[in-house]
């Protein structure tokens, strides 16, 4: 079994991960493999090495940057589903069976979305190879919020003493818990929940921030806090978990979509960051040509969060297989 992560042998959960480790291994190792992308190195670290990229559920960006970073690596990944129709799961074979399987051919890893809370640690509990949690139903995306926390570190030079809100379905919403989780890990942290009362965050959330000492408070408009903030995290209706939509303007929901009116309340040197996909959130038209925006763009050689999600993944790759 590897035991490189804090004393986990698999990427499962965000709690698992020190603020030493974020930032004296896998930032760094990230900065690396952005030269090594920029600069087009050709060489082969993970030559050999292969990954199963088992997907239950739909993904783009998860799924093929982690494809991409261990191509890029120069290992490869024979196996790989899009969605639980193309996988014996269609037949009725169970997570367990399906891992079991798998490590019998002998992979180096298991990269694994899945729609049901909890099943990444059922997965880690029968694998003998590394599993890496993508995704699971409304648990947790451990490695989506590395990248976030990336991605600030990369834009704003520090995540110590910073003020983040974290707006839309937070009940639902794997990235929020995850980085809620992260954010835990640094001193001095301030979060503003923005949510519907129906969509708040889970309980035993609130209990971890309380007793990091991370101040927080719930709050139903973005507008009431976006001056305050360094970072604004948009996310999504998790319809495809089971939320309702629900209207973002109605007053007894709150105002929860980032828009012209918002970006004249924040702060210049904040930055806007969203998981993505997006749906009706942010008014596209409004924001994404505002510099503060880098959940997609790229801004003065730093980079967006879809790309810094590649040099995580590929950082992961190496300080679990290399
Ligand atoms: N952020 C994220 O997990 O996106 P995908 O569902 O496209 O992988």
């Amino acid at each position: 079994m590897v035991t490189r992560f804090d004393g986990w042998p698999h990427i499962v959960k965000a709690q698992q991960f020190s603020r030493e480790w974020m930032e004296d291994a896998l930032f760094v190792k990230a900065d690396e493999m952005q030269r090594r992308v920029e600069n087009r190195e050709i060489s082969a670290p993970l030559a050999g090495m292969e990954m199963i990229s088992l997907f239950y559920q739909e993904s783009t960006r998860t799924r093929a940057s982690f494809e991409i970073a261990m191509a890029k690596l120069g290992g490869s990944v024979p196996f790989s589903t899009a969605n639980a129709s193309q996988f014996s799961a269609a037949k009725g074979e169970n997570l367990a069976d399906t891992i079991l399987t798998l490590c019998e051919y002998s992979p180096s890893v298991i990269v694994l979305r899945s729609g049901k809370e909890g099943d990444a640690e059922t997965a880690a509990r029968v694998s003998s190879v590394p599993v890496i949690n993508a995704g699971d139903g409304p648990g947790q995306h451990p490695t989506q919020a590395l990248l976030d926390v990336y991605t600030i570190q990369k834009h704003l030079d520090r995540i110590d003493g910073l003020s983040i809100a974290m707006v839309g379905d937070l009940l639902n919403g794997r990235t929020v818990h995850s980085l809620a989780y992260l954010l835990g890990r640094f001193d001095g942290i301030e979060i503003f929940f923005v949510s519907p009362d129906h969509l708040r965050v889970k309980p035993e959330i609130r209990e971890y921030l309380a007793r990091h000492n991370v101040s927080f408070y719930e709050k139903k408009d973005i507008r009431d806090v976006a001056r305050h903030v360094d970072v604004v995290y948009q996310t999504r209706t998790q319809h495809n978990l089971g939320t309702e939509k629900w209207d973002r303007f109605d007053e007894s929901n709150g105002f929860t979509v980032i828009n012209r009116d918002v970006l004249r309340f924040m702060r210049n040197e904040a930055i806007i960051l969203h998981p993505l996909p997006c749906l009706d959130e942010i008014v596209r038209e409004e924001v994404d040509s505002d510099p503060r925006a880098v959940y997609i763009k790229s801004r003065n050689g730093k980079p967006s969060q879809v790309k810094a999600g590649l040099y995580v993944r590929m950082a992961l790759l190496m300080l679990l297989l290399f």
